[in-house]
Parts: C-alpha cells; sequence; structure tokens
C-alpha cells in the first residue's frame, strides 16, 4: 500500500522568493529539503484542457528561462516507463490525477468541486516507479494554471516580465515546497481596456498588425494582441477581461478572439453599454437596421443580441444585461423601468433559447449600475436574483453605493465596477497614475466587507502605466484577507523587490516614492492642474509642492542611478517616468502660475520664468519620447496621450503650453530699479498694484506680520529688478529682535532676484504685537536712491497654560492632521482606524471594522483633539476634510459624523449630499471645482468659540465608510489655499 499523502494546506514562511503570491512554495537552497526542478521530467494527461497543456509551456519556458535548463514533458499516455522523479500537472478530473487519486497517492476531496483552487506538494512513490514526485492538481482549469504560474512567479518570472520588461532572475537551484490557494475571494477579477485612444491603439497597431487593421473597423486588437494580454491576466490570477471597445469589436475585428480567450481561460465579458456579448454601438453601426431604440426598434434590436449570444455560446462568458442608449448615454427620457424590466426578460428569452435550458440562472450574467440605472434600482425595477448587480464607482474611484443587509443573499451577488483611467466629466484623467493604492484599498475592502465579491471589473484604460494599481486590485480580488491597513504598505515593497530584484531597504525608499508621488496626482489628477492650484502666496504652499517634487525627482533618480541597466527600463516603466513626467508637469505649471503673478509685480525674472515654462514643456517632450525609445521603441505610442492644456472636460487634440507673460527687458519699471515684494501678498512696492490694498492706489508701505505660533517659523521679502538698470541694495532694522538672512546683495539683469528671510532672534523681546521698520534702499548709478519701508510686526499671544499638551493657535487657525489625536476611544470593537499614505495630506481614519454600525450622537467611539486658542472671537468654524464618498448606505440614511467643542452640543454632519435627481450626481460633485476634482469634501461646523484657552474637539463615529483626512479650525485667521493649513505646531505638556 503507498502512503497516502494528502496535499499539504500548509504554507511556511516566505524563503527570499519574492513573488506577490503569497510566497513560501520555492526555495533556492538545497538544505531546504524541497523537491529539485532543474532537469525535471513534466508529465501531464492527453485529457486536459488545451489551456493547461498551453500553462504548462509557458512554465517549460519559465524554468528554462530561471535555470538555463529547459524541462521535457509528456503526456503519460505517451509514457512506457515511468521516470523515477517526475513533477506531475493536472486539473482534477484529468487522467493523471484520477490515476493517483486511484492508487490513494493523493487526496484531491478539498478540491473537487472548488472554484479556481489549487494545491501541491512532493508524493513519495505516487505510482509504481515514480519515487518522487512534485504533484500540482487544480480544482478546474485556471486553478491548475493558477498552480503553474504561481510557481512561475516564486521562482522568479514577474507576470510582467514581457509587458514592463522585468528581466527574470536566474538561479541554478530551484527545490520547490508545498503550495496551495484558492478559492479566491472575488470569483471573477477582471480589467476592460477602455478608451485605449490614442495610446494603446496606435501602440498595438505598430506592434501587432505590420500595417494591415482589421478589415471593418480597423482595429489593431488582433488574436496575437489579446493573446500577450491573456497570459499576463491570468499570470496575476485574473480571469475576467472586458475587451477594448471604444473604436473595436472583439467578436468582429479577429474571428480567433473568442475561441482564443477560451483556450487560455479567460471568461469574456462586455461593458456596461454592449448587452449580450456584441460590441456597441461599433457592431450596431456595421449590422444593425434601425436606430438603437429598443422601444421602437426591438424587431431589429432583438435578433442582433440574439446573435450575440449565439456567437458566445461555445465559449465561457458572463452576459452584460439591460441595455444603455446610443453612445454610452441613458435611454431616452420617456425610457422607463417598464422598458427596461422588458428588455431584460427579452434577453433572459434569448439566453433560453440559444443555451436550449428552461433555467437560465446557471448562467452568468451581471447588471451594471451605472449612473441612471442604479437610479431606476433604488425606484424599484425588480431585477432577477441571480443577475449580479455590479455596483459602479463615480468614475473617479468613489463607490456609489455597496450592497445593504437585505441585498446581500441574492443568489446573483453584487459585484463593482472601479476606475483608475477615465474619459469624462468633469475631465479625463488618463495619461500618469493618478489613484493611491492606499484609497483603492479602502474602497474595496468594503466591497469585501459588504459581500461585493462576485465580479470586481477595473477599468485600466491604455493598461500602462497602471501596472501596479491593476495588479493590487487583481491581488486583493483574489485573496482579500492578506491586506490591512497595517500591512498595505508591503504591498508596494514586495512588488518593488520582485520588479527590481532590490534589498529590502531600496525597495521601502521605492515605496515611499511610489506614495508620494501617487498622492500629488491624486490630490488633484494632472489633467485638473493649473498655475494658481496650490496657492503662490499663502502658507508657501506652491513652493512646499514643488520641494516635494523636487525631493522626488532626486530620490528616484539615485534609485534608478543605482540599478543594473537591465532593470532600468522596468524601473522607468513602472516608477521613474511616472514621478519624472509627473514633477515635470507640476513644477510647469506652479513656473506658469509664478510668471502672471511676476508681470503683474513688474519683476524683471518674469521672462526667466517664461523661458522655464517653455524648457518644462520641451521637457514634457522629452519623457515622453523616452518612454517611446527605449528597449528600441517597444513601448513606442504608449505616451501619445495629450495632457497638457485642457480646454474642456477631453483631451486636448495636441498639447498646448500654459500661457505665459512676458515683460520688456529694456525697459525700466515706472516706480523704479527696485521691487519690493514681501511673502503673504501678490503685491509689490513701490508703485500702484491691484493687491496692495483694496483701492489700487496710495496704498501706503507694506506690512508683514508673524506669529510665533505659525508653523513656519520665518518670513521671505523678495527683493527684484524692475528692469534693466543694476543697482546694490540693503536692508537695515530698527529692531534688534529681527535677524535678517542677508542685509545686502547687487542685483543686475543676469542675478535679478535675492529673498531676505526675516524672522524673530528673541520672542520674549515681543509684547502681544510688536513692530519692526525695516528699510530697503536701492543705489544705482544716475538715480537718487529708492527706499521702501516695510513694517514687520511679530505677534506673540504669550504661553499655553503649563501642563497643556496639543495644537497651538498661529495665525488664526489650528490644522490638525486625523491621526493626530489625543485620545482615541474605541467602543467594544470599533475603532477609528488609520489608514496609512491615504488621502491629500497624510493619511486617513475610518470606522474599523466595516460593521453595518450605526451610532446615536455621542455613543460611538471618538476622536478627541486638544488645542489652545489665543483669540477671542466669538465663534469657531471648524472644516474636516473627508475623502468624498457617497451616502454607501443607500438612500435615505446619509453617511455622517459628529462634532464636538468641548461640553457643547454634537454638531451631527450629513456631508454628503443625494443627487437632486435619483441615479444622478449632486451638483457638489460636478466641475473643476467640485468635489471630485478637489478630491475633498469639506465638512462645515460652526461653533460659539467660548473663551480663549484650552479646547478639546471630539469627532464622534456614527456612520461607516467616512474617512477623516484633516481638521481645520479657523478663528479668524484662515487664508485660501488647496490642501488647507500646514499642521499646526503642537507642544508637550
Ligand atoms: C498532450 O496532449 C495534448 C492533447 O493532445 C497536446 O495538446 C499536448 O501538446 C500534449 N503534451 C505533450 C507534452 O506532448
Ligand atoms: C508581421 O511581420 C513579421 C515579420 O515578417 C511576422 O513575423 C509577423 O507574424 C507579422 N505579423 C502579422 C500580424 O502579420
Amino acid at each position: 500500500m503507498l502512503p497516502h499523502a494528502a496535499l499539504v494546506t500548509v504554507l511556511s514562511a516566505a524563503l527570499g522568493a519574492y513573488a506577490l503570491s503569497e510566497g513560501g512554495c520555492v526555495s533556492f537552497d538545497a538544505s531546504s529539503s524541497g523537491f529539485p526542478l532543474v532537469g525535471v521530467t513534466i508529465i501531464t494527461s492527453e485529457d486536459d484542457f488545451p489551456g493547461v497543456h498551453r500553462a504548462v509551456a509557458d512554465f517549460m519556458m519559465d524554468v528554462a528561462s530561471v535555470t538555463g535548463t529547459a524541462p521535457v514533458a509528456y503526456n503519460i499516455t505517451d509514457m512506457e516507463t515511468l521516470p523515477t522523479t517526475a513533477l506531475i500537472v493536472g486539473s482534477v478530473n484529468s487522467s493523471v490525477i484520477t490515476q493517483l487519486a486511484n492508487a490513494s497517492s493523493v487526496d484531491v476531496t478539498s478540491l473537487v468541486g472548488q472554484w479556481e483552487k489549487f494545491a501541491s506538494g512532493a508524493v513519495p512513490n505516487a505510482l509504481s516507479g515514480l519515487e518522487n514526485a512534485y504533484v500540482i492538481a487544480g480544482s478546474d482549469k485556471r486553478g491548475t494554471i493558477y498552480g503553474l504560474y504561481e510557481l512561475s512567479e516564486q521562482i522568479g518570472v514577474s507576470p510582467w516580465y514581457w509587458w514592463a520588461d522585468v528581466p527574470i532572475a536566474q538561479h541554478s537551484e530551484v527545490y520547490l515546497l508545498p503550495c496551495a490557494q484558492g478559492p479566491p475571494t472575488v470569483k471573477y477579477r477582471g480589467i476592460f481596456l477602455n478608451d485605449e485612444r490614442p495610446a494603446l491603439q496606435n501602440w498595438a497597431a505598430e506592434k501587432f498588425t505590420n500595417g494591415t487593421l482589421s478589415t471593418l473597423l480597423h482595429s489593431p486588437f488582433n488574436h496575437l494582441f489579446y493573446e500577450k494580454l491573456f497570459e499576463l491576466i491570468l499570470r496575476m490570477k485574473a480571469n475576467h477581461l472586458w475587451p477594448a471597445m471604444w473604436g473595436s469589436a472583439f467578436c468582429v475585428d479577429d474571428g480567433l478572439n473568442q475561441a482564443t480567450a477560451d483556450y487560455y481561460g479567460v471568461v469574456m465579458g462586455t461593458s456596461h453599454q454592449e448587452p449580450m456579448m456584441r460590441s456597441t454601438p461599433n457592431e450596431w453601426n456595421l449590422f444593425g437596421n434601425g436606430t438603437w431604440d429598443y422601444s421602437t426598434n426591438a424587431d431589429n434590436i432583438y435578433p442582433y443580441l440574439y446573435e450575440g449570444t449565439a456567437r458566445a455560446a461555445p465559449y465561457e462568458s458572463i452576459f452584460s444585461m439591460g441595455m444603455r442608449g446610443a453612445g454610452d448615454l441613458p435611454l431616452s427620457d420617456e425610457t422607463n423601468i417598464e422598458l427596461l424590466t422588458q428588455i431584460v426578460a427579452d434577453e433572459r428569452q434569448i439566453l433560453s433559447d440559444v443555451f436550449n435550458t428552461s433555467d437560465v440562472t446557471t448562467i452568468p450574467q451581471i447588471w451594471t449600475l451605472f449612473q441612471e440605472v442604479q437610479g431606476y434600482y433604488e425606484q424599484g425595477m425588480q431585477v432577477p436574483d441571480d443577475i449580479t448587480l455590479l455596483w459602479s464607482d463615480d468614475n473617479w474611484g468613489n463607490v456609489r453605493r455597496f450592497p445593504m443587509p437585505n441585498e446581500r443573499n441574492r443568489t446573483g451577488g453584487a459585484g463593482v465596477y472601479y476606475h483608475v483611467d477615465f474619459v469624462g466629466d468633469p475631465r479625463d484623467y488618463k495619461w500618469i497614475e493618478s489613484s493611491q493604492i492606499s484609497k483603492i484599498y479602502e474602497q474595496m475592502s468594503i466591497a469585501v466587507d459588504y459581500e461585493a465579491t462576485r465580479v470586481w471589473m477595473l477599468n485600466v484604460g491604455d493598461l500602462k502605466p497602471y501596472e501596479r494599481s491593476t495588479e493590487f486590485f487583481l491581488t486583493l480580488g483574489w485573496n482579500a484577507s492578506r491586506w490591512t491597513p497595517d500591512n498595505l504598505d508591503t504591498f508596494v515593497t514586495t512588488w518593488a523587490q520582485r520588479e527590481f530584484h532590490v534589498e529590502r531597504q531600496e525597495a521601502e525608499t521605492i515605496t515611499e516614492i511610489v506614495a508620494n508621488y501617487t498622492k500629488f496626482s491624486a490630490r488633484r489628477r494632472p489633467e485638473l492642474v493649473n498655475g494658481t492650484t496650490y496657492s503662490l502666496i499663502n502658507y508657501r504652499e506652491a513652493e512646499s509642492m514643488l520641494a516635494e517634487w523636487d525631493m522626488l525627482r532626486s530620490v528616484s533618480t539615485s534609485i534608478y542611478d543605482g540599478l543594473a541597466p537591465e532593470v532600468q527600463p522596468a524601473y522607468f516603466q513602472l516608477v521613474h517616468h511616472g514621478v519624472l513626467a509627473g514633477a515635470n508637469l507640476g513644477e510647469m505649471y506652479i513656473m506658469a502660475g509664478l510668471n502672471q503673478l511676476r508681470a503683474s509685480q513688474a519683476r524683471l525674472s518674469t521672462n526667466d520664468l517664461a523661458d522655464k515654462v517653455q524648457e518644462l514643456f520641451e521637457v514634457d517632450y522629452d519623457l515622453e519620447d523616452e518612454y517611446h525609445t527605449i528597449l528600441d521603441g517597444k513601448w513606442n505610442h504608449m505616451m501619445d496621450q495629450t495632457h497638457v492644456g485642457y480646454y474642456y472636460w477631453q483631451q486636448p487634440i495636441t498639447n498646448t503650453m500654459p500661457a505665459v507673460n512676458r515683460v520688456q527687458s529694456r525697459k525700466q519699471a515706472l516706480a523704479g530699479v527696485m521691487r519690493i515684494i514681501p511673502e503673504g501678498t501678490a503685491g509689490a512696492w513701490p508703485g500702484d498694484n491691484p493687491y496692495q490694498c483694496d483701492r489700487g492706489y496710495d496704498c501706503g508701505d507694506p506690512t508683514m506680520s508673524i506669529d510665533r505660533y505659525s508653523p513656519i517659523s520665518d518670513r521671505y521679502v523678495d527683493v527684484a529688478s524692475g528692469g534693466p538698470a543694476s543697482f546694490s541694495w540693503n536692508v537695515s532694522s530698527n529692531a534688534t529682535w529681527v535677524s535678517i538672512s542677508t542685509e545686502g546683495g547687487d542685483i543686475s539683469p543676469d542675478n535679478n532676484e535675492a529673498r531676505v528671510y526675516l524672522s524673530v532672534n528673541d520672542w520674549s523681546a515681543i509684547e502681544a504685537y510688536t513692530a519692526a521698520q525695516l528699510t530697503f534702499i536701492a543705489t544705482s548709478e544716475g538715480v537718487d536712491p529708492l527706499a521702501v519701508n516695510l513694517t514687520f510686526i511679530a505677534y506673540n499671544p504669550g504661553v499655553p497654560a503649563d501642563g497643556f499638551a496639543g495644537f497651538v493657535e498661529g495665525g488664526g487657525v489650528v490644522s490638525i492632521e486625523a491621526p493626530h489625536t489625543a485620545r482615541n476611544t474605541p467602543v467594544e470593537d470599533i475603532t477609528w482606524k488609520e489608514i496609512p499614505q491615504y488621502g491629500r495630506t497624510f493619511s486617513g481614519m475610518t470606522p474599523w471594522p466595516r460593521t453595518d454600525l450605526n451610532f446615536t450622537a455621542g455613543s460611538g467611539p471618538s476622536l478627541e483633539y486638544d488645542f489652545y486658542t489665543f483669540s477671542n472671537t466669538t465663534s469657531m468654524n471648524v472644516t474636516v476634510f473627508l475623502t468624498p464618498i457617497w451616502n454607501t448606505q443607500g438612500p435615505n440614511n446619509p453617511v455622517s459624523y459628529g462634532l464636538q467643542l468641548d461640553d457643547g452640543d454634537i454638531d451631527i454632519v450629513k456631508y454628503v449630499p443625494y443627487a437632486e435627481k435619483s441615479g444622478g450626481r449632486p451638483t457638489a460633485w460636478e466641475g473643476v471645482d467640485g468635489f471630485v476634482a478637489n478630491s475633498i469634501i469639506s465638512g462645515i461646523s460652526s461653533f460659539e468659540a467660548g473663551s480663549p484657552g484650552v479646547h478639546t474637539l471630539k469627532l464622534w463615529m456614527t456612520q461607516p465608510t467616512v474617512v477623516v483626512q484633516k481638521i481645520v479650525i479657523d478663528l479668524g485667521g484662515q487664508l485660501p489655499s488647496y490642501l488647507g493649513p500646514p499642521e499646526s505646531v503642537y507642544v508637550e505638556a
């Protein structure tokens, strides 16, 4: 009797194989007593799925690439004698696995009937003569395929080895350990190639067609293209695809497309606007008769849908049910729920006829609740229970709604349609990565907790450059239980080690780089940024942004320079290009904003900034060109996307440089040789200027002030040239408590600006408001000395009371990042939890776990912030900065939080407006200044201020899915800015 070896389901700790997979299945160390892979014979069964045989061929190539030795493979029926050592691959019903099960060598009961599960491990004496076997068994076709690709990844082949040129690791010895995964958290995990022009389309035309596009639609997306994509999808353990559809029709462009998908093992679907497996409107425009209007033309539309269904019947598919109007617009206004209900009934009749069954409930069907369709559903439209309801985000990464408890036991379940790339209102975002992994996690983990796990679909635009977020989305869908807010950063770290073959420390640096550049581009998507997005005068906001981009650029460059040359192309595609291009664009817009400002201030440096904008605009193209020329042009066109100078929501037809101003460099400014520009104003002295004072003339000398508790501890004054004349300048003060960074210098057209920093060197010398007089004097040949007086006011409000610990008012505001609490008090097991590297500035605090909690005001978990005020104001306006979400708890139950100052009444803030029209969008969502464009919603409360001194703000949990990022308490001093004031000074007790 052979020993009975159950396929092991225990996972050991990672052993130095960097895979995003769960790890632990491979060792490169002979002492691991694993199964030696080098030189192995592979045994398969003739009767296994063709897609498994295809994946075995990939696996053999992978082993050959990693070890330098190609394995050999045989179907068991072709073998006269068995070798003593072999690697056996098979799905549970294949003849070789059946043989092993019959011989009691393996027990496959844990696999039988399961979805996409695999187990592998060593089996001694599996069959007579076969002394050492390593068996990879899958519960079904994809279970087996994933079992192979899992090992491929762990031995050193990234799923992106071709799609992002990740070098394959080399190992002369490889040992296989027990391995088991599945079933997945999410049954169908897929991507959607959408709005694939210009980048993906132009690239594919060059790489896959030799110039001959598809006959009818001139699409490049033939089976040669899709074979590459299917392999990528399967290597990431995804199983589902909505194909390119903007100018293409999957089933028409290449007669081999559908069969190839099925052969590989990819389940095809079509997007929310393309019912019954036909690419609509493209196919309708080619083959349909009459208008796309079911109320008047059902006689022609019905057979059209029937044909699409019949064409897909031999293959694994998920049918999109329902219908939208032509051009992805809502059906006409008169369209009602009754018509849509009839359409779905007819579609199900088609399924019944085509599949020759009276029970269509086992045929996978989805219905995407996209915009108006969600409205119909909420108005009571009946959806057959077995159809999966695909809830969608608002195209901007905020899921509009999740299944409520009474919606969670539908047999068809629910899913989510999500975007990392989008074409539409308020503006396209489709150039570089502008989604944060932490945000994707925050949203999609709610989907898991609320059981929207039947289908996950990610709109990936042109696919590149969203490689990392795509893989994260799919990895989360494969096994959501692996990821928590506490280990989320290890996703990127592990990914960086796998892709760039770097040590842990460099991988952690790359993790920081990725977190930062996606934070900066998610603050406001690059397509929406302009020269005044970040304040040019308050809180040094634009300057901080420039410094942050600069820092990021230099850290990423030093990583890039330190990588082996063969790894650099992968790093360039996956990280470095996004950093350089994002930083360059961000800098260009700020320079353009400063250029406009300086022109109004009559500064000669206006022209330097105009030149700088022009130069950065050219660098933008250089970076695109570099992407297109690396690796002999492998990725030519992949960065074709225009992205500079949007005129409305749709992409500009070419990039347009931001407008710049110039001043006449040979003409002297009317007011004299020197310009004085204190920080915090758009005005300039001497002379008139609309920003000096309301009146715009005779404004008097400038004033600038500093607060002892300002988080920025100095103030600056720019001394600038007003034209061709050179001059010498100096500054003097009548107060010893002012420190001046530079007391004088020379200004000339080539060196036309100087920045002087002022600070207080002795706060004990300052009582309340104390003014110093500074005088800037310019001397220049042939003209009288020019003097500008500046009043510099230092404000010392005193010190907080003894023993106080917390944030201190400065400049009339208190600003606090949400996790910086004095107390975080849970109720039972429910607490506010931090999601690191999240949102616009620091991180997010959210109710955890995501139970369907509903606390009354003051009974739930709370966050408390202690702060100290000096201002004697009557009211305190508090702005809570929150992640844009929707009323995820359904109609009539708006999300909220409670805010309480000291022991006052609790203000329940319902900060997310409902759409005026069911299924529509709230007005506050819309436009380039709406809450999705700004990536933030403000919750505003007003309190009676009470007396100056110690205060506590309490933020009460009332509802789930709320995410708080930052809190700003305005005591009368808050100035306009994009991100809100920087965090206040914190004093220890
Ligand atoms: C095993 O048989 C299948 C089906 O005939 C075939 O496609 C495959 O190439 C064979 N594999 C080997 C290694 O001969
Ligand atoms: C394009 O031409 C190359 C070289 O002749 C050939 O190998 C390849 O199969 C062709 N591709 C298509 C899609 O015709």
